[in-house]
């Protein structure tokens, strides 16, 4: 009989190597891109397939940086990853025997924090790093911790690493948040999903991914439903089985793709993209003057009519779901740069999202930052090639787009930080006519 497996702590995936993207801009983008699995659907996903020692498994998932994070983080815990081809993955929890998260998978991906839930609840232990901050902000992690405590759970924080144990079983509570979070939502809802009795989550998060989870729990066996646009209700089971699940669209992609069709003046047809997932958007194109039609799954994105003075600046504001995301915020913005007249800014969803626009800045953009949670931005600026640095992958995917627009030739340093969360964003340009090349740094 095999024995235990010692402890072997290795962190798997390679540091990434630095990239440069350059790209000749001032071409309008042309034709048809299909938009890729989301990134905040399936790495939620991912993580709750530890609920179960049974095997599930994921289509549509799209082939980025944190996938491969997360796979990397569920192996080194005992949890079989296997990815028989592209974008399919099957998870089998199995026995998980070393319940530990450690710094290093934090400090690759803050997102591996999702697996306090599902652990806790599935095995009524775990020590796991605190992910700390980033680029955007703080982003702390109180309210998941005081979920799980609302659930019966003990959690001491030491040396950086929250020890966390549900003696017995998680119980199921009310979870009330002070305010709206989408991975704390998330968490709580995982860890509900094994916990005795009813969980009562409120207010819940109501963006999109998490519906997405929920059905895929409910495949699992879960008894859990939104039953309120912001409440979840969970009656929790002894034991979860494994299912099958496709990832739902990219919402963020999509919009992404959409805003570059607008400030390059182009067309194009964005297929498996839900328009209902981004309203909020699509009614800020509408308000400045780009045609957008809806074709089933698709959204035609027309702007060859627009000229750049013709388009209407307009004020935006973040907001959770069903307001503009704050992922969308950096690519509206390079949109507004492109608008005639003052457009305000409102970040309220992280402290420190604004901090990109000094590289929009760099390009060309009129743009001022009045505070961590306010700019302005006057129109329309013809934007210009600049050497830049992406800090995060949203800013970072908004640079790519102002580079397009941008007339000259731009570098845009860090772009691996891109690839976290974009699925071959340079080849899905490419196809769309832009001229975009990726290249390791200091060649
Ligand atoms: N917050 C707290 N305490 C907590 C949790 C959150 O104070 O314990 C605060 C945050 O600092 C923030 C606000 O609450 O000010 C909302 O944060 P939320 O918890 O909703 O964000 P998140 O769940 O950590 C997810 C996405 C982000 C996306 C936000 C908002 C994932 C993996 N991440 O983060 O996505 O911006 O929701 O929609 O789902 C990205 O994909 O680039 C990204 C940053």
């Amino acid at each position: 009989m095999a024995g235990p497996k010692p402890f072997q702590w290795e962190f798997k995936p390679e540091p990434v190597a630095r990239e440069v993207f350059r790209i000749e801009g001032g071409r309008r983008l042309d034709g048809s891109v299909r938009i890729s699995g989301a990134k905040n659907a399936a790495l939620k996903l991912m993580a709750a397939a530890v609920l179960t020692g049974e095997r599930c498994r994921f289509t549509n998932v799209p082939e980025i940086e944190d996938v491969h994070v997360m796979t990397a983080v569920l192996e080194d815990i005992g949890v079989t990853v296997e990815h028989p081809e592209p974008n399919v993955y099957e998870v089998a929890g199995g026995d998980t025997e070393w319940l530990f998260v450690p710094l290093e998978a934090a400090a690759k991906m803050r997102a591996s924090f999702i697996l306090l839930g599902p652990l806790l609840g599935r095995f009524g232990r775990v020590i796991i790093s605190n992910p700390g901050g980033d680029r955007i902000g703080r982003r702390p992690v109180n309210l998941h911790v005081d979920a799980m405590r609302a659930l019966g759970a003990e959690i001491e924080y030491r040396n950086g690493y929250y020890f966390a144990k549900a003696p017995g079983r998680l119980r199921g509570g009310n979870v009330t948040f002070p305010q709206i979070t989408v991975m704390g939502t998330e968490n709580a809802l995982l860890a509900a999903t094994l916990a005795a009795g009813h969980t009562v989550i409120e207010p819940a998060a109501q963006e999109p991914e998490i519906d997405d989870l929920i059905e895929f729990l409910q495949k699992m066996g879960a008894r859990a439903e939104r039953t309120a646009p912001n409440r979840i209700e969970v009656e929790g089971q002894r034991r979860l089985r494994g299912a099958s699940h496709a990832v739902i669209a990219d919402r963020i992609e999509a919009g992404t793709f959409a805003v570059a069709a607008a400030v390059t003046r182009g067309k194009v047809r964005i297929t498996n993209a839900h328009a209902g997932h981004i309203e909020a958007l699509l009614a800020i194109l509408d308000r400045v003057g780009v045609a957008v039609a809806r074709e089933g799954d698709a959204l035609v994105v027309d702007a060859t009519a627009s000229e750049p003075g013709r388009l209407r600046c307009c004020d935006i504001e973040t907001a959770p779901y069903p307001g503009l995301a704050t992922d969308l915020q950096p690519p509206t913005c390079v949109l507004l740069t492109q608008t005639e007249g003052t457009s305000h800014v409102t970040e309220t969803i992280f402290e420190d999202r604004l901090e990109w626009l000094s590289e929009l800045r760099r390009m060309g953009a009129d743009v001022e930052v009045v505070d961590q949670r306010h700019a302005t931005i006057r129109g329309p600026s013809r934007l210009h090639g600049a050497d830049v640095e992406i800090g995060d992958l949203r800013a970072g995917a908004s640079l790519i787009l102002a580079a397009l627009a941008a007339e000259g030739a731009t570098s845009i340093r860090g772009a691996h930080h891109v690839h976290r969360g974009y699925e071959k964003i340079d080849s899905k340009f490419t196809e769309l006519g832009a001229r975009i090349e990726r290249l390791a740094e200091g060649t």
